[in-house]
C-alpha cells in the first residue's frame, strides 16, 4: 500500500530523513516509533504531501506521490500532530467545512456522511457545541472524523494519543482498531512504548533519521530475548536478556543481589539498538 525507497529529507545541513527504506502492507496498522526529534513527522509529512523530499520514491496505493498528487489526495486521510480545528465552529461546522475542501457538494449527501462520522467517532451528542469546549480525547476524534470524511484508504496518524489519559488513549486504540477493521491501512507515529507494542501490527523504530529496526513487536522482543533480568551492580542497573524464563531464572538464582524477571518490551528493543530510551 505505501513503498518507500531510500527517502531523505534535509534541513539546512541537518538531515531529518537520512534515507529510509520501508513497504507497508494492505491493512497494517502500522507505527513508526522513536523519541524526539527521530524524523516521524517529518516522514509523515512528505508521505501525505506536505513537505517535500530531497531525494528517493514514494508511492502509495501504486501512485507516485509527485506525479500522482491528485490522485494521493482522494487516498489519503491526514490527521496532524497539532491541532487543526478551528476551535470558534462546532463539530459539525468544521466537519461541513472539511467536506467542502473536498467539493462533497451534494446537500443531502453531505449531511448523511457527517451524521455517519459524528456517530463513528462518538460525537453526535456534542455536534453542535463549539469544539474549543471538547475534551483533548473529543478534539482528536473530531480531527479523525475529519480525515474520514472522504473515505480515504490510508489513514496517517502523527501522535494520535499524546496527551491523552491511558483510558482515553485505549478508547483511541479501540477506534482506530475498528477503522482498521473496514479495511483501513492505517500509518501511526508514536513514542509511546505499549501503543506500538499493543495496537500495531508491524512496528519500525526511528532514530536519528533512521530506521533501526522493522518487525512485528513479537519479533523484535524476540530478537533481544523475551524474557529479562535487572539487578543491581557496581556500576548500575543491569540487564540480561534470555530466551525463556527457565533461563533467565537460572541466572537471577546464582547471582548474589536481588533480581526482578519480567518480560522484555520495546523500551528494551530500542536501548538494545540505540543505546538510550524512547523517553527521556
Ligand atoms: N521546518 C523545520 N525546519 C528545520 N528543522 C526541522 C523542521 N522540521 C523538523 N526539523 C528537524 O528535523 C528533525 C526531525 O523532526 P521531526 O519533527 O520529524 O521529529 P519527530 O520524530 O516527529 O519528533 P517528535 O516526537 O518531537 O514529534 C529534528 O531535528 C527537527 O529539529
Ligand atoms: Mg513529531
Amino acid at each position: 500500500m505505501i513503498s518507500i525507497e531510500n527517502l531523505t529529507k534535509r534541513f539546512g545541513d541537518r538531515i531529518a530523513v537520512a534515507g529510509i527504506d520501508l513497504e507497508i502492507k494492505d491493512s497494517e496498522i502500522f507505527g513508526l516509533l522513536g523519541p524526539n526529534g527521530a524524523g516521524k513527522t517529518t516522514t509523515v509529512r512528505i508521505l501525505t504531501l506536505l513537505s517535500q523530499k530531497n531525494s528517493g520514491t514514494v508511492k502509495i496505493a501504486g501512485f507516485d506521490i509527485e506525479k500522482n498528487s491528485e490522485k494521493i489526495k482522494d487516498i489519503i486521510g491526514v490527521v496532524p500532530q497539532h491541532m487543526s480545528l478551528d476551535q470558534d465552529l462546532t463539530g459539525r461546522e468544521n466537519l461541513i467545512l472539511q467536506a467542502r475542501l473536498h467539493h462533497l457538494k451534494d446537500k443531502e449527501v453531505m449531511r448523511r456522511r457527517i451524521d455517519e462520522i459524528l456517530d463513528f467517532v462518538e460525537l453526535a451528542d456534542r455536534a453542535d457545541d463549539k469544539s474549543r469546549k471538547y475534551s483533548g480525547g473529543m478534539k482528536r476524534r473530531l480531527m479523525i472524523g475529519m480525515a474520514l470524511l472522504h473515505k480515504p484508504k490510508v489513514l496517517f496518524l502523527d501522535e494520535p494519543t499524546v496527551g491523552l489519559d491511558p483510558q482515553v488513549r485505549r478508547k483511541m486504540w479501540d477506534l482506530i482498531r475498528r477503522m482498521n477493521e473496514d479495511g483501513m491501512t492505517v500509518l501511526l507515529t508514536t513514542h509511546y512504548i505499549e501503543e506500538a507494542d499493543q495496537l500495531c501490527s508491524r512496528v519500525a523504530i526511528m532514530n536519528k533519521g533512521r530506521l533501526v529496526a522493522t518487525d512485528t513487536p513479537q519479533r523484535l522482543k524476540e530478537k533481544v530475548g523475551r524474557v529479562v533480568v535487572e539487578h543491581m551492580e557496581a556500576e548500575g542497573m543491569t540487564s540480561k536478556f534470555f530466551d525463556n524464563r527457565d533461563l533467565a531464572a537460572g541466572y537471577a538464582a546464582g547471582l548474589d543481589t536481588n533480581a526482578v524477571i519480567r518480560e522484555a518490551n520495546l523500551e528494551d528493543v530500542f536501548i538494545e539498538l540505540t543505546g538510550r530510551r524512547v523517553n527521556d
